[in-house]
C-alpha cells in the first residue's frame, strides 16, 4: 500500500555511494529528504542532484539530511557523481543509494508502472524527527523538481510543528503567517504578542514568531 502524510516513514538498509546505511541511522533525531530520480547520466537528473548539493548547506542549517535514490547500481552513481560535479560546478556530499533490488522504490512506491514499468519516478519526502511523512511529492521524469519550493516548505513545516500557525499562499521565511482555526482571537492576542491582524474571523495574520 502506498504511504500517505502521518505515516511513518519505513525503515531500510541500503549500499549507498557513502557505504552501507541504516536510514534511521543515517537521520538520526533530525529531518530528512529522501527522493528519487529515474536515472544516472540522464540530463534532468543531473541537474537535479547538482542543484541539491549546491543548496547543501541550506538542507544542513535546517538540520535536514539529504538522501537521493535510484535504481542503478552502485558503479554506475559513482562514475556519475563525477560528471554531475564537473558540469554542475558542485560537489555531491549526500549518499545515493544503488536500489538495484528496487527495496527502497518498493517500500515507498516510488515505481508508477504507468509512467515507467522500470524507472523510480520523481518522488520526494520531507520525514520529520518522529519519522512521519510530512511532504510527498511526484514528478514526472521529463520536469526537475524546484529545490527551492522544497527548502520553503520544510520552512514551513518546521515553524508550523512549532507554533499554532499555518503559512499562507506562496509564503517565504520572514512574511507574515495565520493563526490556525483552533486558536480563537481571543487566545490568539495572547499567544502572538507580535500582533493579530483580523482579515476576517476565520483569516487572521501574525509576524513570523520565530523571527
Ligand atoms: C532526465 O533526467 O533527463 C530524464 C530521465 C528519464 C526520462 C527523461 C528525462
Amino acid at each position: 500500500m502506498s504511504l500517505r502524510l502521518g505515516d511513518i516513514a519505513p525503515n531500510f538498509q541500503a549500499k549507498t555511494t557513502a557505504g552501507d546505511i541504516d536510514f534511521y541511522e543515517f537521520l538520526g533525531n533530525g529531518w530528512g529528504i529522501l527522493f528519487s530520480h529515474p536515472a544516472d547520466y540522464t540530463p534532468v537528473c543531473t541537474t537535479e542532484l547538482g542543484k541539491t548539493a549546491l543548496l547543501q548547506e541550506e538542507f544542513a542549517k535546517r538540520n535536514v539530511k539529504v538522501l537521493a535514490v535510484s535504481v542503478d547500481p552502485l558503479d554506475k552513481h559513482l562514475g556519475w557523481v563525477k560528471d554531475i560535479n564537473e558540469t554542475q560546478n558542485c560537489n555531491v556530499g549526500f549518499p545515493i543509494i544503488a536500489d538495484e533490488d528496487r527495496n527502497v522504490a518498493t517500500l515507498y512506491d516510488m515505481i508508477h508502472p504507468n509512467a515507467s514499468e522500470t524507472f523510480t519516478v520523481r518522488s520526494l519526502f520531507v520525514i520529520g524527527p518522529d519519522k512521519k511523512v510530512k511532504l510527498m511529492i511526484t514528478y514526472p521524469a521529463s520536469t526537475g523538481r524546484n529545490f527551492y519550493e522544497v527548502l520553503r516548505v520544510v520552512d514551513s513545516l518546521q515553524l508550523t510543528a512549532n507554533y499554532s500557525v499555518a503559512t499562507p499562499a506562496d509564503w517565504k521565511e520572514g512574511e507574515d503567517v495565520i493563526v490556525v482555526p483552533a486558536v480563537s482571537t481571543d487566545d490568539a492576542i495572547k499567544k502572538f504578542p507580535k500582533g493579530v491582524k483580523v482579515v476576517k474571523p476565520y483569516l487572521r495574520y501574525t509576524p513570523q514568531p520565530n523571527k
